[in-house]
């Protein structure tokens, strides 16, 4: 399946059927999480993929989203250090993860408010330096999708994305770009412009500077940003922008790389990311 069709095909799933996902399949993510394990900052990673019996409703009770999800099978979970970067690395490298589990056609979900942080922290032994941002359940989504997802799912109103002119401008920071003049870069745009994000916020600007590079910017909501003290989901949302522009990208075989080191051009209400580096 091709990146964009993924991209497109991926939405959050939180009822599942109550069946283990099949060998192959786990062992699939299970690999990709090892070759997986750093993102552009380079923090270290601690990336796990939980099992649970999808047939003993209690276990995944006793660890606790608070009713939001039914019936997964498996967990993506990720620790990560308290250092500059680390959760935009965690959210790239977990959407990758994600858009490989759509392709096998299994359903995940982000969670990163409605699961009991403490009781899965318990369980992969979270050390007393390390965050727990987000898990993300996944399995095979249920036959029909029930009332209770299409209640969540209409209350942050989650099929809507901003359109192009409120995410991507040129390169006084103002003045929209249109998809025609986004040119090759069309797709690694609107890959970023589908992507999910806490609450469907998607707080990502991208801007295109003058040299033609593109800049990813965080429009950060502070309130909501800070209000679980060190745990940034916004953040989080900046990686899963970066993994879904990176591999439309690469898919069209536009050369680049991500480049969070390099110089910032400074722009009022948003803070920058990284630099989308084509020379490299
Ligand atoms: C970092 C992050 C955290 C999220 N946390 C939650 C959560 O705690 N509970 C939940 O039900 N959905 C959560 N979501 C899912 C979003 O609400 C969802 O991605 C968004 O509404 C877009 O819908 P879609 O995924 O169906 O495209 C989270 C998503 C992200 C990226």
């Amino acid at each position: 399946m091709e990146i964009m069709e993924r991209v497109r095909q991926r939405r959050s799933v939180r009822t599942f059927e109550q069946r283990a996902v099949d060998q192959g399949s786990s062992e699939k993510l299970r690999q990709l999480l090892r070759d997986c394990s750093a993102g552009p900052f380079g923090t270290p990673l601690r990336l796990e993929l939980l099992e649970l019996d999808p047939v003993n409703p209690r276990e995944l009770k006793n660890l606790g989203t608070y009713g939001t999800i039914r019936g997964a099978g498996l967990y993506l979970i990720g620790a990560v250090k308290d250092i500059a970067g680390s959760q935009v690395d965690l959210g790239y490298c977990l959407e990758k993860v994600v858009l490989e589990a759509t392709a096998l056609g299994l359903g995940s979900c982000w969670l990163g408010g409605t699961f009991r942080r403490s009781r899965f922290a318990r369980r992969i032994e979270l050390a007393d330096d390390e965050l727990l941002p987000v898990v993300i359940p996944l399995g095979c989504p249920a036959e029909s999708e029930k009332l209770w997802d299409r209640l969540i799912r209409s209350g942050s109103r989650s099929s809507r994305r901003k359109p192009w002119c409120e995410l991507f401008f040129t390169e006084d920071g103002r003045t929209p770009l249109s998809e025609k003049d986004a040119g090759s870069y069309r797709n690694a745009l609107e890959a970023v412009r589908l992507a999910p994000s806490a609450l469907n916020r998607q707080p990502w600007r991208i801007i295109r500077d003058q040299e033609g590079r593109y800049r990813l910017y965080l429009k950060e909501e502070r309130l909501f940003n800070r209000a679980l003290g060190k745990i940034r989901l916004q953040h989080v949302d900046i990686g899963i922008a970066m993994s879904h522009f990176e591999l439309a990208a690469r898919e069209q075989a536009l050369p680049g790389q991500w480049d969070p080191h390099a110089g910032a051009v400074p722009l009022a209400g948003l803070e920058h990311m990284a630099l989308w580096d084509s020379s490299r």
